[in-house]
């Protein structure tokens, strides 16, 4: 997983794998997770998150309350008038991952990603358009027919990625979990296309044999 950030999505994915997978789920971890920021992998493997209160409603939700605890040393944060509060993520769930920094322009292309899943979300609009064409060419060299490929397109970060994919030979996969619904944050785009792309738009994609 790369440009994993403070680590919310690689967290969600590990919650989401143990509690669909229960036993099965420990073929996929540690789950690879890095960022080009430093700062960002040292609070990860320092197991420091803010958490605002949708990630509460729904670390409750999936009943894994006890992986978190206050951390009392951090102050809350208000980042668009959201609030996020310290807390320490547990050592078990910090054992499901390992974290590390990594620039995917250069990993995309020195990374085998046979019979595995790249994903890099919500992360592409911060290289420019040529970086984001050579990384999913990368991406495509790299695949073989047994790769997923997941994107993502948030509003705040919605990006050409799904089009970079498709031309560098990627077939997008439908899936329900695409939305066009606005995110609960102010959609102040940074990553809007500049031109409105002629290819569907997809979140997983995958490298089809020939039929
Ligand atoms: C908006 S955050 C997305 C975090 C998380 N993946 C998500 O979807 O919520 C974008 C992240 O991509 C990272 N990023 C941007 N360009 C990158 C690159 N070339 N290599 C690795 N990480 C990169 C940034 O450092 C940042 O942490």
């Amino acid at each position: 997983m790369f440009g994993c950030s403070d680590g919310s999505d690689v967290y969600t994915l590990i919650i989401n794998l143990l509690n669909e997978l229960k036993e099965n789920a420990k073929k996929f971890f540690p789950v690879l997770a890095s960022d080009i920021s430093k700062p960002l992998i040292d609070d990860l493997n320092a197991g420091k998150i803010y958490l605002h209160s949708r990630d509460i409603e729904f670390i409750e939700k999936n009943g894994v309350k006890e992986l978190f605890t206050r951390n009392p040393e951090e102050r809350t944060r208000e980042i668009f008038g959201i609030e996020f509060v310290p807390y320490k993520v547990n050592d078990f769930l910090k054992s499901k991952l390992h974290a590390s920094v990594k620039d995917v322009r250069e990993a995309s292309g020195a990374e085998d990603f046979a019979g595995s899943v790249f994903a890099f979300r919500n992360g592409w609009t911060f290289n420019t358009l040529d970086e984001q064409n050579r990384i999913a060419a990368n991406f495509y060299k790299n695949s073989d027919t047994d790769t997923l490929g997941i994107i993502g397109q948030s509003d705040l970060f919605k990006s050409n990625a799904s089009e970079f994919l498709q031309r560098n030979g990627f077939q997008g996969i439908e899936s329900d979990i695409f939305t066009r619904k606005e995110t609960d944050y102010p959609s102040k785009s940074i990553g809007m296309p500049p031109v409105r792309s002629d290819y569907p738009e997809f979140l997983l994609f995958e490298k089809r044999g020939a039929v």
